[in-house]
């Protein structure tokens, strides 16, 4: 494998132009093309950034180009999984944003193609890499808080969002798909899998998804308590993990980044607030290294398969009004 790769981003609203910095900015990156369905976005875009890459409104195109090794997913919920399953086709490695695919079912089917062709599969994961939850992350390795038993997590916004995310068949779903997931992800990764689930998520608006939904998860020896709402005016995230040893409680909210520490009747705070909002480019970064490194990537595929078979299980006890195995 060469020491540069050739990128693709399909997809330049928000999050695809967060791409499009990283692969401009890395050493061992460049910028192939660009695409988006919608010809005067695609436009905006190559001119405000000064692009040179190649611009197309067709992915199909752009994917199947001989210098394009990696395509990065950047479009709204339901194009995840067509636009991998083409690029894992055509044999190039994939950066999916979160969610991986709309169901366990398309999300299944990419693991399953990214192994089949011997192609890296990641899920767009740049909450991994806020400095508090990397450092939990060293902490619970350590064993500082010894084994974990509880974890109540939050997260949400209050923000404006394009109008896909509020139609299920586009977005799969409301908070819980779109902000629960990074929790699910978080919580799996510093604390490992669930095995059921009891769900409720509804809606207070007259939106066809929720905008608020909580999840109780249970493994043999851990709870997760999850919440997860577009009306949350206050804070981002918010995670206290909870151990026979001590606490440790990941906090983000409103430009401030934080890790504290408790433990013995004391606490100690890590503040990382100071440091720049680089989460995007590390996981880029981590993207890169994992090919290059013929390695699976942080998270992998099959992460991002646990996190939707998670979503889908919330959904469905929410539905039933039961608990139901993961
Ligand atoms: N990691 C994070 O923190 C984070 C945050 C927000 C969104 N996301 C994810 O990023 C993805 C994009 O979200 P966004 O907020 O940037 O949405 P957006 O609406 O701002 O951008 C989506 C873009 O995709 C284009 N598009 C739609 N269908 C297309 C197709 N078939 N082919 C090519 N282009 C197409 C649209 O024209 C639009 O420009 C979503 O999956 C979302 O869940 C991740």
């Amino acid at each position: 494998m060469k020491k540069e790769l050739g990128f693709c981003v399909v997809g330049c609203g928000k999050m695809g132009v967060r791409r499009i910095n990283s692969v401009v900015k890395h050493k061992n990156s460049r910028l192939i093309s660009i695409v988006d369905a919608d010809g005067k976005r695609l436009n905006e875009i190559y001119r405000k950034y000064k692009l040179k890459c190649k611009k197309f409104e067709d992915y199909k195109k752009a994917i199947d180009d001989s210098d394009v090794n990696c395509v990065i997913v950047c479009t709204p919920n339901k194009f995840h999984f067509p636009v991998s399953i083409f690029a894992l086709s055509k044999k190039k490695h994939v950066l999916c944003e979160k969610p991986l695919a709309m169901s366990p079912k398309e999300a299944l089917k990419m693991v399953k193609l990214s192994e089949k062709n011997g192609l890296f599969l990641k899920t767009g994961s740049n909450h991994r890499f806020f400095p508090n939850v990397k450092r939990a992350k060293e902490f619970i390795e350590k064993g500082v808080i010894g084994n974990i038993n509880f974890i109540y997590g939050e997260i949400g916004h209050k923000k404006s969002l394009p109008d896909w995310y509020k139609k299920k068949d586009l977005s799969g779903g409301g908070t819980i798909i779109d902000n629960g997931v990074h929790l699910i992800d978080i919580a799996r990764w510093l604390c490992g899998d669930f095995k059921e689930c009891y769900g409720r998520v509804h809606s207070m608006s007259d939106t066809e998804v929720e905008d608020n939904g909580f999840a109780f998860l249970k493994s043999k020896n851990k709870n997760l308590f999850l919440k997860s709402s577009w009306n949350k005016s206050n804070g981002y995230m918010k995670i206290e993990i909870l151990g026979e040893r001590g606490s440790l409680v990941i906090e983000c909210d409103d430009g401030k980044t934080k890790l504290v520490h408790f433990m013995d009747g004391k606490n100690k705070t890590y503040d990382f607030s100071h440091l720049p909002f680089n989460s995007f480019d590390l996981d880029f970064e981590e993207f890169v290294k994992a090919v290059l490194g013929n390695r699976q990537p942080l998270a992998s595929g099959d992460d991002g398969l646990k996190a939707v078979e998670i979503v889908s299980a919330i959904y469905r006890s929410s539905k039933n009004g039961k608990v139901v195995s993961i």
